[in-house]
């Protein structure tokens, strides 16, 4: 595992999964490599590879996890870029299906920012066909070049600037915090720009009354979510935190087993 930003739950649950498979992962932060001493990508990728059956790789940039990933002939699993967390959506749908019957045929909405996570939520859109509305202020929009393939590939999608407007009658709502690893310089413009994109009991009641509420985090408590509807009924913000151990195993089963 090999990690250049910070993870308390992508980090843990690969490595305890790991375990629970009979593996043994490695934690590895840049800083600590001779990647922090310049070390190209390309020959650390090639060197791990030698000695590693797969490599969750977490960067900035999403050009270094397909650089990676073209020089190492063992798996590489995205763990998050600043354009993509996949295996955080991926464990988000097993949870939504463990509380709802059928998962492709419901209405999710993201409110914030349109960042990684939401990037990675219009690919779903795209593989499972169910409708997402994306709610961000101007400006925020997720990545043109995600929704323009998202879109070519059938998927459902509608943007707004207005948080009620997107949730009116959704079934799962989703967000995430409003200032990203590698953008804590832009937190306070982005809490001017995010006022009014805040998930409050307000907004969860013009949603459908079986909502479910969702967060990757970490959250900013009453930031980009209250304190009161983490913790409400339609919270399954918990559940979805602990699907990251169970999700997790079942890539790496599925990548690495021999
Ligand atoms: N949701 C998530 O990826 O959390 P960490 O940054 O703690 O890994
Ligand atoms: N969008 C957040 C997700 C953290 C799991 C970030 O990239 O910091």
């Amino acid at each position: 595992m090999l990690f250049e930003k910070s993870s308390t739950r992508t980090r843990v649950s690969f490595e305890v999964g790991m375990f629970q498979l009979g593996g043994h992962a490695l934690f590895l932060h840049s800083g600590n490599t001779q990647m922090g001493r310049g070390e190209p990508i390309k020959d650390t990728a090639r060197v791990m590879a030698r000695y590693c059956d797969g490599i969750m790789i977490r960067t900035y940039s999403q050009a270094s996890v397909e650089e990676f990933a073209e020089q190492c002939y063992v798996p590489v699993i995205n763990g998050l870029t600043d354009l993509y967390h996949p295996c955080q959506i991926m464990a988000d749908l097993f949870t939504v299906s463990e509380h709802k019957a059928d998962y492709r045929n419901l209405k999710y909405c993201w409110i914030g920012d349109g960042n990684n996570m939401a990037n990675s939520w219009i690919n779903a859109a795209a593989v499972f066909g169910f409708e997402l509305r994306v709610a961000t202020p101007k400006g925020y929009e997720p990545n043109a070049e995600v929704i323009a393939r998202a879109e070519k590939a059938g998927a459902r999608l509608l943007f707004s600037h207005d948080p009620e407007e997107a949730v009116a009658g959704a079934d799962v709502l989703n967000t995430d915090v409003w200032a990203s690893m590698g953008q804590e310089e832009e937190q306070a413009q982005r809490e001017k720009a995010f006022a009014g994109f805040q998930i409050n009991s307000a907004l969860v009641k013009l949603a459908d009354p079986k909502c479910l509420v969702m967060h990757c985090l970490p959250a900013h408590r009453d930031e980009e979510i209250t304190d009161e509807v983490m913790e409400g009924p339609h919270s399954i913000i918990f559940d979805e935190a602990e699907n990251r151990l169970h999700v997790q195993k079942a890539i790496m089963a599925t990548l690495m087993e021999r």
